[in-house]
């Protein structure tokens, strides 16, 4: 399998993202059209028929979450986290910039399913061109009749990492400083000024229309079962095309890097991949042939995440990265719970003194001690995901760690 199959990206650079015309043209609102003249129920019952899952990094499945939002008489909302802080990732950038639409009637749909007109895209701070696009596509779209009575807005984040989570993005959305909140309640439940919200993924929006238009069984038939479908990858890294595609799930990683991606740059071989941003697991050579789906990285202790796959040849030094990773979640750590703010600083402490090679054993031990500790007290997945890359490399380069040992 070496071809990419592009449904999101089907018409990128065909169409002007900005206007709702061109999407109309290749079959665009169809699917929102579709599911106006459902049921509230059918519809959400269509939707989990489908198998979609949250391209957000946790992998719910979309039409679940939707049917835990209560209708009562208050109001409801619909939240697109285009927070994208992962680095590395820029795919919702991309479907952003190339088929803006979608997620626009991605999110209507979503407010036939829950019954509100109200929608949020909550976009990361340092995509100014892109909001600019997305003012631009709503203003047309609501020009074109399109969205009906479905209202979207746009916010603007500051640039916190932590923000993409949740209920931080609601805190912000409402003008608190960017924390996470405790759960339960979720934000089915109690989201936006403690109205049922659903928050998805940009990606898992702009699925809908497809999912509506061509059916459940359509979209539950493409890519892995239990994950079905396609994702948008961005390759970045010692590869020779560092760019973006758009594959089924089953689609594996070695497919992804010597296929697509046109293997490891200057030939030289493979060491590690890390996948889904940041927080991800590194991947050894070994397990490549691992597909990209969900379920398949879960069983070999990774997760696909955002999507985000990040290659290193043999030169990488695996001890100075994870020493860089470690920089970035003590920066990035909003302070709120103790596990997460004293942990992400002494993981860093301990990481920079192996890298210096001023460490021993002991050291190695207290990071295990932490990472645990971690993992199952931090409040939220920033603080629980942190240590997942040191654990995969003392895991997986353990050789590369005892050469730094004093
Ligand atoms: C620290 C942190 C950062 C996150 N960043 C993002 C993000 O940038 N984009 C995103 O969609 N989800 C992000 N998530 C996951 C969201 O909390 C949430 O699960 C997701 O938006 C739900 O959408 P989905 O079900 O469509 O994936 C993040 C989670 C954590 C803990
Ligand atoms: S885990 Fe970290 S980012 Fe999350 S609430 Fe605790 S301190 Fe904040």
């Amino acid at each position: 399998m070496a071809e990419e199959q592009r449904v999101l990206l089907k018409y990128a650079d065909q169409i002007d993202p900005k206007i709702a015309e061109d999407y109309i043209k290749v079959g665009g609102y169809k699917g929102l059209e579709k599911a106006r003249s459902m049921d509230r129920k059918a519809l959400i019952e269509e939707v989990k028929k489908s198998g979609l899952r949250g391209r957000g990094g946790a992998g719910f499945n979309a039409g679940m979450k939707w049917s835990f939002v209560p209708i009562l008489d208050e109001d409801r909302y619909v939240v697109c986290n285009f927070d994208e802080g992962e680095p590395g990732t820029y795919k919702d950038r991309i479907i952003c910039e190339k088929n803006a639409q979608a997620l626009l009637e991605g999110m209507a749909i979503c407010g036939a399913a829950i019954a509100s007109n109200h929608g949020y895209i909550y976009c990361r701070g340092e995509y100014p061109f892109v909001v600019e696009t997305l003012k631009e596509g709503i203003q047309s779209a609501k020009a074109s009749g399109a969205l009906g009575d479905f209202n979207i807005e746009v916010r603007m984040g500051a640039g916190a990492y932590v923000c993409g989570e949740e209920t931080a993005l609601i805190e912000s959305i409402e003008g608190h400083r960017g924390e996470p909140r405790f759960k339960p309640p979720f934000p089915g439940v109690a989201g936006l000024w403690a109205h049922p919200t659903v928050v998805n993924n940009v990606e898992t929006f702009a699925c809908l229309p497809y999912i509506l238009t061509n059916g459940a069984e359509w979209f539950a038939g493409i890519g892995a079962a239990k994950y079905p479908g396609t994702k948008v990858l961005t390759l970045t890294g010692d590869v020779v095309n560092a760019t973006y595609f758009e594959v089924p799930t089953d689609y594996n990683l070695r497919d992804v890097i010597y296929k697509l991606g046109g293997g490891v740059k200057g030939g030289k071989k493979l060491k590690a991949v890390q996948v889904g941003g940041t927080s991800g697991a590194f991947i050894p050579e070994q397990n490549l042939d691992t597909p990209i789906d969900f379920d398949s990285m879960s069983a070999i202790g990774a997760s696909l995440g955002s999507g985000a796959v990040f290659v290193m040849d043999e030169t990488r030094d695996i001890v100075d990265i994870v020493t860089r990773i470690s920089k970035f979640f003590e920066h990035e750590s909003c302070g709120k719970c103790n596990p997460c703010r004293e942990g992400t600083w002494r993981c860093r402490e301990i990481m920079e003194k192996i890298n210096a090679g001023k460490a021993g054993q002991k050291d190695i031990d207290n990071l295990m001690i932490l990472s645990r500790v971690m993992k199952n007290a931090a409040l939220c997945g920033l603080g629980q995901a942190a240590p997942i890359p040191i654990d995969s490399t003392l895991q997986h380069f353990a050789y590369e760690y005892s050469c730094k040992l004093n």
